[in-house]
């Protein structure tokens, strides 16, 4: 058994930043089930949204993430959000972090979907969050304990419903424990629910199944946003075409040539993600095969040199000028249900980052606000935790560990109902047909639990099972069309609700 004041799950950009600013004198481990810094994070192309221009300001971001979010954003978080943006750009610069600048030397600010303005500052061109990780990693101190190869598989909890920390599959696949008075999730999203994401082989909604198994409460799981340009290939998705090349001049096309976006929102191509998305979604239904036409960008591969790898490894030849996409999962609006600190409805546990909502991203988020949200709600977290007092440990009998039903089905199967069930666009028929097929596979209950019988594979099926029971459960209640939730049976936001926040709150169920 090990021992810690602040006990971190996951270990991307949220938890980098969190255990940066943490006080040295706090014992700290981090547990990653891969190693550090690996997930969503160093993928991230696009940057970081900033008012940091003399004719932007914070007002003007959070007037856009409301936008983006259709108004059911909590204000108070993007007010937070958007103010402090600038502050954090400066603290990563004194830190080390090195952004892309212009000739004169100011911070180069590019352009994306919903913005009104320049703010999107990136580092390396597209390569911003292996930027940020690196840079972060670098900062992290001897205090900081980090096991790597080890999968949270419970929260523990003490009699009173406080977390006390989690239990884990070690390296070698046997049951750790691990004591902590803070227990932090960060484990991220959970896009490889779907058969076409952008998102990384760990991004498995693990930190939210562990959440809701302990009872916390969940919120807006049905606001998926699925990114309209991933590079598509023999029926695959292979990595992300940022939304940065269309704000430099990029633009979507079908096979004939036809700008798709001409005529159906008057941002055209920067229109809102979900309104691209949905159109891409539309023509490829139809039969077309949609593309981002690049020709007129100079300098593309100095500019964008990830998606220029990625092209070239998947045999795309850019001097052709179009590179084939489709839409895929992206990001979770939703997740555990957090104050303006990270704090959850259990005592002593935590989440920030894609895994947390705390209600800045409304229905949608708007792009290059997620680095954003778990830079800004790391460094709030850990300015939070020496206040709070510390709680006594003491050993914990009673615990839950997941059991794998004997018939689990086949990752592939589940990534591709969900993709048809809760994807793009949602019918309540075929939500209710997706919800029965997930109802062959019950979770275990506590009282039935074998500890470490559950191999890391079996875990993260059981992982994936429970977040897809939530999202499509929530899809099910929300019975309206709004910003990542589209169902076509009801096509339109309902009005009465236009400014409600609209939480669904999923607590513990069994079976
Ligand atoms: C992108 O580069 O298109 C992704 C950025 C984001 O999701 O914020």
């Amino acid at each position: 058994m090990k021992q810690a004041d602040v006990l971190i799950i996951g270990s991307g950009i949220a938890a980098l930043q969190l255990v940066t600013h943490l006080n040295k004198d706090m014992n700290v481990i981090v547990l990653t089930k891969s190693s550090i810094g690996e997930g969503n994070s160093p993928y991230a192309q696009g940057g970081i949204a900033a008012a940091l221009s003399p004719e932007d300001s914070p007002f003007h971001h959070y007037i856009d993430t409301l936008e983006a979010g259709r108004f059911t954003n909590r204000t108070d978080a993007v007010l937070h959000l958007t103010k402090e943006a600038p502050d954090i750009i400066r603290s990563l610069q004194q830190q080390g972090c090195t952004f892309d600048l212009t000739r004169e030397g100011e911070l180069l600010l590019g352009m994306e979907g919903s913005h009104s303005h320049k703010r999107i500052v990136h580092g390396g061109g597209d390569q911003t969050g292996k930027a940020i990780v690196e840079c972060l990693r670098s900062h992290v101190g001897d205090h900081v304990s980090i096991m790597e190869d080890t999968m949270a598989s419970s929260l523990l909890m003490d009699e009173d419903g406080a977390c006390k920390g989690a239990q884990a599959l070690g390296p070698d696949g046997t049951l750790q424990t691990f004591l902590a008075s803070h227990t932090i999730l960060a484990t991220g999203g959970c896009g490889q629910l779907f058969s076409y994401t952008s998102n990384a082989a760990s991004a498995t909604g693990d930190g939210l199944a562990l959440a809701y198994q302990a009872g916390a409460k969940l919120t807006d799981m049905e606001f998926i946003q699925f990114h309209p340009t991933l590079l598509y290939i023999n029926g695959e998705t292979k990595g992300l075409v940022s939304e940065a090349v269309r704000g430099e001049g990029g633009y979507l096309v079908n096979e004939t040539g036809e700008r798709i976006m001409e005529h159906v929102h008057p941002l055209k191509d920067l229109a809102p993600r979900h309104i691209v998305a949905q159109t891409i979604y539309n023509q490829m239904e139809d039969g077309h095969d949609v593309y981002v036409e690049i020709s007129e960008i100079s300098k593309f591969s100095e500019r964008f040199p990830t998606v220029t790898r990625l092209c070239l490894e998947h045999g795309i030849p850019l001097e052709e000028g179009k590179i084939p996409v489709a839409p895929g999962a992206h990001f979770i609006m939703g997740g555990v249900e957090t104050d303006l600190v990270g704090a959850t409805s259990i005592p002593g546990l935590f989440a920030i980052g894609e895994v947390a909502c705390t209600g800045i991203h409304g229905a949608n988020r708007l792009a290059s606000n997620s680095l954003l949200e778990g830079l800004v709600y790391g460094k709030r977290l850990a300015h939070h935790l020496p206040s709070i007092p510390t709680p006594k440990l003491h050993p914990i009998t009673e615990t839950y560990h997941p059991r794998p039903h004997k018939e689990l089905p086949e990752l592939r199967e589940l990534q591709d109902r969900m993709m048809k069930g809760a994807g793009i666009v949602r019918t309540k028929e075929g939500l209710e047909n997706l919800k029965q097929w997930l109802e062959r596979f019950p979770l275990n209950l506590p009282s039935q639990y074998v500890g470490s019988a559950v191999s890391k594979e079996q875990l993260t099926l059981l992982f994936m099972l429970t977040t897809a029971k939530l999202i499509t459960t929530s899809a099910l209640s929300r019975e309206e069309s709004r910003g990542g939730h589209f169902r076509s049976d009801i096509p339109f936001e309902k009005k009465s609700w236009v400014d409600v926040h609209i939480h669904h709150e999923l607590n513990k169920q069994k079976g």
